[in-house]
């Protein structure tokens, strides 16, 4: 057939590794105890709905994102990472799914998505990504953070079925971030000096959006869930930039913070 063509995989194991791993920890929202919820506190109801409304917001993006970048995929002839791509859209999906019983649970209504202009300016900032590996790198970046808020998030409460969802959001996140380290670890090496510089500052630029956040407007509910803010956002910091190292994105000349603020 014209324009037919049949993609043979790679079979680099890694990913085949993690495929396995990801269709063996495969789990439900659905099927937590949410009969045992529990008392809830008020303080940290509150803070939590101010939490979670973003990350409603984000988990979207993340499985929007998975939903645009499968056909580049293909289209590289990636098969390995196609794969894996699939089983990565139905772990964001669900994380979608969770946060929005979260709020179900809570009898809450999520902030309106219109208080959160910076939100979607960090969507924008992934989607306008100028290639596969940029959007990938964008999504690590949020992995990062979402790992250490799910973290933060799990030990903040008693309530079962809650800390078991944010438990199987981290194994999951772990798994996406495995993803990234195979992918970079194969590509980040065929980089140019200016891509590796030029993805550095991409990093640092989405990490300020979420510092500025978190120190911000999302100080005050952060304290309510008695996380420190400062604490996790230099948390945050401290990860992008090691694993920016690690994959050899080599600092632009000049402060990338300043870049980062003048792009605001
Ligand atoms: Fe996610
Ligand atoms: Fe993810």
């Amino acid at each position: 057939m014209e324009g037919f063509r049949h993609f043979q995989p790679a079979w680099d194991d890694g990913f085949y590794r993690l495929f396995t791993k990801a269709g063996a920890e495969q789990w439900s929202v659905g099927n937590l105890p949410w009969a045992e919820v529990g008392a809830i506190d008020p303080d940290w109801r509150d803070g939590m709905i101010a939490l979670l409304s973003p990350l409603l917001v984000s988990e979207r993006g993340a499985m929007q994102a998975c939903g645009t970048m499968l056909p580049q995929c293909r289209e590289r002839g990636d098969a390995d990472a196609e794969l894996v791509m699939h089983a990565m859209m139905l772990d964001e999906a669900r994380h979608w799914e969770g946060l929005n019983r979260v709020f179900l649970e809570l009898k809450a209504e999520p902030t309106p998505l219109s208080e959160w202009k910076e939100m979607l300016g960090v969507n924008y900032l992934i989607m306008r990504g100028a290639s596969f590996d940029q959007w990938l790198w964008g999504i690590q970046i949020c992995d990062i953070m979402a790992g250490h808020l799910y973290a933060t998030f799990k030990a903040s409460t008693d309530s079962k079925p809650i800390q078991e969802m944010f438990a199987g959001f981290l194994r999951d996140e772990k798994r996406h971030h495995r993803f990234c380290q195979l992918f970079f670890a194969r590509e980040a090496a065929n980089f140019t000096p200016e891509q590796r510089a030029r993805w550095r500052v991409h990093g640092r630029k989405l990490v300020g959006k979420f510092e500025k956040m978190m120190c911000g407007r999302l100080a005050d509910d952060l304290r309510r869930i008695g996380a420190d803010p400062h604490d996790l956002a230099e948390k945050m910091v401290v990860s992008v930039e090691r694993q920016a190292d690690q994959y050899g994105f080599i600092a632009a000349v000049g402060d990338a913070r300043a870049a980062s603020a003048a792009d605001d």
